[in-house]
């Protein structure tokens, strides 16, 4: 048997309509917060669309607390944030490359031209979370990460020495070292970038299902990541990155990048930190480091989850005509006692 806090997922996608409701029941089993990313197929980028995207989720919203993010651009206007930020109604600003990922064609080309809105988020105290990659036509996927650290981040964290910064669903070794030598900096590890490398999402035959932005690294990133996430170190937490796609976007020629991991992140990450002898630093993982980075206080209250052999796993959840195809890694499970 493991106690730990109720976890916090600080990355998720929660997507809109049937999808929306089928996934917030997910993740009201599981977390007591999540931050929710605002890539809407409309992205919220001003108070409208945010207060309707709000009253859509609190709606359907039962036991987890919600912190919601706006999406950083150049059409976002100050006079708009300030006002959203008077009236608490979001918690971050997440800033995606422009085509670096789904629903990202109204993203920045060019960061550095962002400056007022950076100046702006240091002053108010509001985190900055980032799609940490840099896009360029010519440029390889894999080392699109390794770049943003080079043209993007030494030049953010050198110019806004103050804003809080959280690099999200880190890939690679050369972030985890980023992170570890700059001050104001945390970042994000999803569920299936600690568990998976290259040779398991396409050394055999390719599996859709994993392909997600940043593309998955080797087994030598995939190594820094575990160790930076099993340590304990107060600046690595859980962000799921869990983003629903329907199949059929999904097993078809141009495949949507997003693996759907909320159903069984957490059972995967305990069996992970159970499996690495490191269960003394499941609570800093998946709930106390996230917090202390964003100066949240949490719910201490302690619940227990116990150990399954050979679980059947549901590799599909039903929808509709359709289905979401949930991430799983190992044969344990850990469930709710
Ligand atoms: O694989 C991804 N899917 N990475 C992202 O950054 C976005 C996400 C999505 O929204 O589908
Ligand atoms: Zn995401």
């Amino acid at each position: 048997m493991l106690k730990i806090f109720r976890p916090c997922d600080f990355h998720v996608h929660l997507r809109e309509g049937q999808v929306l409701k089928h996934v917030l029941k997910e993740n009201n089993k599981n977390f007591q917060k999540i931050l929710v990313m605002p890539n809407l197929a409309k992205p919220i980028t001003n108070e409208k669309i945010l207060s309707k995207y709000r009253a859509l989720v609190l709606k359907n919203n039962r036991n987890t607390e919600i912190l919601f993010t706006i999406y950083l651009n150049q059409d976002c206007k100050i006079s708009d944030l300030k006002n959203m930020i008077k009236n608490n109604l979001f918690f971050a600003a997440k800033l995606y490359p422009l085509h670096a990922t789904t629903n990202s064609s109204s993203g920045v080309k060019d960061i550095k031209k962002m400056s007022k809105y950076f100046e702006f988020l240091e002053k108010n105290k509001i985190p900055l979370c980032l799609h940490g990659e840099h896009i360029h036509k010519d440029d390889d996927p894999y080392e699109r990460e390794r770049r943003f650290l080079e043209y993007e981040l030494s030049w953010l964290v050198k110019n806004f020495k103050n804003l809080k910064i959280t690099l999200e669903h880190i890939t690679t070794k050369d972030s985890v070292d980023f992170v570890k030598l700059n001050n104001n900096i945390a970042a994000s590890i999803t569920t299936h970038h600690l568990l998976e490398n290259t040779n398991t999402f396409l050394g055999d035959y390719l599996k859709p299902e994993l392909f997600c932005k940043p593309i998955i690294k080797s087994k030598k990133h995939q190594k820094s990541l575990l160790s930076a996430a099993l340590s304990g170190n107060s600046k690595f937490f859980f962000g799921s990155d869990s983003a629903p796609h329907l199949k059929k976007y999904k097993f078809t020629e141009s495949c949507c990048a997003g693996v759907y991991s909320t159903k069984y992140s957490v059972s995967n990450i305990l069996e992970l930190f159970y499996s690495s002898k490191k269960t003394n630093n499941l609570n800093k993982f998946l709930t106390i480091n996230g917090c202390k980075h964003y100066n949240l206080k949490f719910d201490n209250k302690l619940i227990s989850y116990v150990r399954q052999k050979d679980f059947k796993f549901q590799k599909y959840s039903k929808f509709k005509n359709d289905s979401l195809i949930n991430y799983n890694h190992f044969k344990n499970h850990w469930i709710i006692n």
